[in-house]
C-alpha cells in the first residue's frame, strides 16, 4: 500500500544491529527522511541463532572476534517479501565486525544478495568504533558482485579517542562497565555514538530526502563530516 502523504519516493532500509548503535543511527536517519515525505520501509535482520550483547566474558569475546575475522556467518531469519519490491534505492546498514561486515549482513548477501541487490542502487551505512576501511572495500566488492551500484557510504565511528575506544568496546563486549571504572571513565565516558552523531544522522536523512525531492544526483552528497568521522 502506498502512503498517501508521500510523494511516492520509497526507500528500503535493511539493517543489523547487535548493541543498538546502528539502530540509533538508522532511526534518526529515517526520521529525517520521513520529514521530507519519503516513505521508508524498515527491515531489521533477525539472527536465527543465539547472539547476545554483551557477549559476556573475555574468552568468549576473543573467540567471537577471531571467528568474525574469518567472516563467520550469523544465520538470519527470512526477510519480509516486500523487500523484493521496487524502491528508489536501498540503504544497507550494520556494524563492522573484525574489519568485515557483520556475520548477519554477510548471510544476507550470501542468501538473498542477487535477488535483493541486482540492478539496484545501494547506500551503505557503517557503524564502527573507528576501523571501517576494510569493511567498506569488502562490502563494496560483494555488492558490486551482486549487481548493485553504490552511492557514497555513510560511516559513523565512535567519537572517543584511542586507545580508550578500543579498550572500552572490548570491555563492554566482555560484559564489563568501563564507563564506571574510576580510572578508565576519565577517558571513556560512554560506549558507542554520541548525541551529536545521532543528530548528524538525522541531518543526513533530511539531506537525502531533499536531494530526492529535487531530483538531484545523490552521489553529490558527501557524508564524511567531522561529526560522523571524528
Ligand atoms: C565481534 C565484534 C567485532 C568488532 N570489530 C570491530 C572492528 O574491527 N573495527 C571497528 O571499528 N569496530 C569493531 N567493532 C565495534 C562495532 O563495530 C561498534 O561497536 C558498532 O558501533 C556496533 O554497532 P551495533 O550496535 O549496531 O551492532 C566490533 C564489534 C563486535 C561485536
Amino acid at each position: 500500500m502506498e502512503d498517501k502523504q508521500t510523494n511516492n519516493r520509497r526507500i528500503l532500509l535493511i539493517y543489523f544491529s547487535l548493541s543498538s548503535q546502528t539502530k540509533n543511527l538508522v532511526h534518526a536517519l529515517m526520521d529525517g527522511l520521513r520529514e521530507q515525505q519519503v516513505e521508508v520501509l524498515e527491515e531489521r535482520l533477525e539472527p536465527d541463532e543465539t547472539l547476545r550483547f554483551p557477549i559476556g566474558s573475555i574468552t568468549a569475546t576473543v573467540s567471537i572476534m577471531l571467528q568474525t575475522f574469518f567472516r563467520k556467518r550469523v544465520k538470519i531469519k527470512p526477510v519480509s517479501q516486500h523487500c523484493f519490491n521496487h524502491f528508489d534505492f536501498i540503504i544497507l546498514a550494520g556494524p563492522t565486525w573484525s574489519y568485515n561486515p557483520s556475520g548477519a549482513v554477510l548471510s544476507l548477501l550470501d542468501r538473498d544478495g542477487a535477488k535483493l541487490f541486482n540492478g539496484k542502487v545501494v547506500l551503505p551505512l557503517i557503524s564502527c568504533r573507528g576501523y571501517w576501511r576494510m569493511h567498506w572495500y569488502g562490502l563494496k566488492r560483494l555488492l558490486k558482485k551482486n549487481g548493485a551500484s553504490l552511492l557514497n557510504p555513510i560511516i559513523f565511528s565512535h567519537p572517543t579517542s584511542e586507545p580508550w575506544r578500543t579498550i572500552g568496546v572490548f570491555l563492554k563486549l566482555a560484559g564489563k562497565t568501563p564507563e564506571k571504572n574510576s580510572f578508565i571513565s576519565r577517558y571513556y565516558r560512554k560506549y558507542g555514538h554520541n548525541r551529536k552523531q545521532i543528530k548528524e544522522a538525522h541531518h543526513f536523512g533530511t539531506m537525502i530526502g531533499d536531494a530526492l525531492n529535487r531530483d538531484l544526483d545523490l552521489n553529490t552528497l558527501d557524508f564524511k563530516t567531522k561529526i560522523a568521522l571524528p
